[in-house]
């Protein structure tokens, strides 16, 4: 615990440390300079600017839409409030699959117009070639395994992933990969959480879990979600530590009223 107080920057070594520690990380999604200053300030380890700002931020039913100039201008705004926590992004959809010097690309172009620390993509062998380009220029990469959000209409459900024996033996054999060819870290999303703890346990990289139980490495949400902004999305994984929505409601409706009533403002607001 003590390496958490002492932490002035969070690196990828740092992450590493922790999980030889047994000093779980923390990770939160951000997509804009106000958040992002308000969780780094708090003290999170690693903020993702996740491709679910198309969820979110943009309204869109899925992930696939937000476009790699999106997620850059999301990414340097978070970059610009950060002091201490590791910023990683998401390579978004069709900006990495099957094409490894565009991996490279989209990389290189999130590292310079960014400033962020470390680029984020689903899948395992099938990006391997990916990976390795990526991280031959020095970028590093964390994974994302289990339930990947930007193979939804291959799933066809946000079910949870790897309840099937071949299933969860190719999320371990991935994972063990992504680990030989050098990520930093991997991202596990809703599933089993016993097959969570064996791949924590078999792997030597941090494993970041949303969905999938405590023993892994840390956890991460959507922060949106956290705070109860979002309404709709319930997940048995999601605790909601706010009910932001309801209080912002709250607020908007006193300022009408007052507006309304010419209450506001009174006179010491006014010059
Ligand atoms: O985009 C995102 O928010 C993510 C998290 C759910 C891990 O990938």
């Amino acid at each position: 615990m003590a390496l958490q107080s002492n932490i002035k920057v969070v690196t990828t070594h740092i992450l590493n440390e922790m999980k030889l520690r047994g000093v779980k990380i923390s990770m939160l999604t951000a997509y804009d300079y106000s958040m992002a200053r308000i969780i780094d300030q708090a003290g999170i380890d690693v903020i993702l600017v996740g491709d679910s700002a198309s969820n979110v931020m943009a309204g869109f039913q899925s992930t696939l839409p937000i476009t790699l100039d999106h997620m850059i201008y999301h990414a340097s705004s978070v970059v610009r409030a950060v002091n201490r926590a590791l910023v990683v992004v998401d390579l978004p959809f069709g900006t990495y699959q099957g094409n490894s010097k565009e991996a490279l690309a989209s990389s290189i172009r999130i590292m310079k117009e960014t400033g962020a620390h470390a680029v984020k993509l689903e899948g395992g062998e099938e990006v391997k070639e990916s990976v390795m380009r990526i991280l031959s220029a020095g970028i590093p990469v964390m994974g994302h395994l289990g339930l990947t959000p930007q193979s939804i209409h291959k799933f066809g459900t946000y079910v949870v992933r790897a309840r099937e024996k071949d299933e969860a033996e190719k999320l371990v054999k991935d994972a063990h990969i992504l680990e030989d060819i050098g990520c930093f870290a991997i991202v596990i999303e809703k599933i089993p959480a016993k097959l969570a703890a064996r791949v924590a346990k078999e792997v030597h990289i941090p494993i970041i879990g949303i969905g999938a139980g405590h023993e892994v490495d840390g956890q991460v949400l959507v922060l949106h979600d956290m705070l109860g902004i979002t309404q709709k999305f319930s997940p048995r994984f999601l605790r909601r530590y706010h009910n932001l929505s309801e209080e912002i409601t709250g607020a908007v409706k006193n300022y009408i009223a007052d507006v309304k009533n010419v209450d506001f403002p009174n006179d010491k607001e006014q010059y």
